[in-house]
């Protein structure tokens, strides 16, 4: 069997675990030949791809990013892709075409299995908000980067008596902030899925220091939002993929506080340093075993669906289950979290 693989969309730590492990499986296992096609489905568009042999894959289990390169694919070139899918699979000569990525990449793996072309998923984001998997690598890996970082902002915050605002990754689902700021202790967590009043806030750090605390950490996705008529704000403008850029709620945040309180307040904003870097072990390991599972999948024929976790167990789910819904976190959870405003 030849085997393409690309890795699309925003990078996160493990996907050059899931490509070792493809081609680990896949040539030791089954004699097959593998091709990794370079920065996303650009790479399969435009035909730029190299061979993946052991030699390869040598080294880069614990490396962050991706190897292959990476990249978000616009609406137009998908339709070229579509249009075009049975075509570039004669002419690669590939079996099945391995997708490792986020919502759009699999949206995009959809659309190319719905044109004939074999494809077998595999999911990540650092966001864990794909409906169909229990959990993403990354994920594990971005909560513990954001939770290091809340508990080394405690002391040098404690020290000056300030507050500090703490904007982490996360769109449209709080997953990050809800876990990172449950593991760090956060005093405040601010979710997309909840719009945040900033006057509970000031209440909550006011409380803190009448008893003698001296200072307060507030972690906020950067999808939150304020309830209407709270706080002027107002999220960012769309990108040229179609996605809302949100950019700001830590800043806006940190200065209203600071004008209601009397007191220095000041942003953090992690960025795309939860992204970098090398994935925890709990990532390598799901990494790993998607990688595993999706060369097993092909060789059944077991088109048209990606890999997923469900409790312990990894399962195939159509690619359709996984681009249905975002998984956001549910009021359930958000209780359990007592700082979550
Ligand atoms: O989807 C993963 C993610 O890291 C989001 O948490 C974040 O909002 C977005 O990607 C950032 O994208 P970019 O790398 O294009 O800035």
């Amino acid at each position: 069997m030849r085997i393409g693989v690309l890795t699309a969309g925003g990078d996160c730590p493990g996907l050059n675990a899931v490509i070792r492990s493809v081609v680990h499986r896949a040539v030791t296992n089954f004699g097959d030949e593998v091709i990794g096609f370079e920065d996303g489905y650009a790479g399969l568009l435009d035909g730029h791809y190299r061979t993946l042999d052991l030699n390869a894959v040598s080294g880069i289990l614990a490396r962050g990013g991706t190897v292959l390169g990476s990249s978000r694919l616009q609406r137009d070139r998908l339709r070229e892709a579509c249009d075009n899918a049975q075509d570039m699979a004669r002419e690669f000569g590939i079996d099945v075409l391995i997708p490792i990525g986020g919502e759009g990449t699999l949206t995009a793996a959809r659309m190319l299995s719905d044109a004939g072309l074999p494809v077998v998923g595999v999911p990540k984001t650092i966001d864990n908000d794909i409906s169909a998997t229990d959990r993403t690598f990354g994920f594990d890996t971005a909560v513990g980067v954001a939770t290091e970082a809340m508990d080394r902002l405690k002391t040098t915050a404690e020290s000056h008596q300030r507050v500090m605002v703490v904007e982490v990754m996360g769109r449209h689902a709080g997953w990050i902030a809800l876990e990172s700021g449950m593991a760090a202790g956060a005093h405040g967590i601010c979710l997309p899925e909840r719009p945040f009043d900033p006057s509970d806030l000031v209440a909550m750090v006011e409380e803190r220091f009448a008893r003698g605390k001296r200072f307060a950490v507030i972690c906020v996705a950067e999808g939150a939002h304020p309830a209407e008529g709270t706080m002027d704000y107002g999220h960012g403008a769309i990108d040229k993929f179609g996605h809302e850029r949100f950019q700001g709620i830590g800043t806006a945040l940190a200065f209203e506080l600071e004008r209601r309180l009397g007191k220095e307040a000041k942003p953090v904003i992690l960025g795309h340093v939860q992204r970098g870097g090398t994935p925890t072990a709990y990532d390598r390991v799901l990494a790993t075993r998607f990688g595993w599972h999706a060369v097993e999948a092909a060789h059944r024929g077991d088109f048209g669906r990606m890999t997923a976790l469900r409790g312990t167990e990894i399962e195939m789910v159509p690619l359709a289950d996984a681009t249905t819904e975002l998984k956001t976190v549910p009021k359930d959870r958000m209780d359990e979290a007592e700082s979550v405003f």
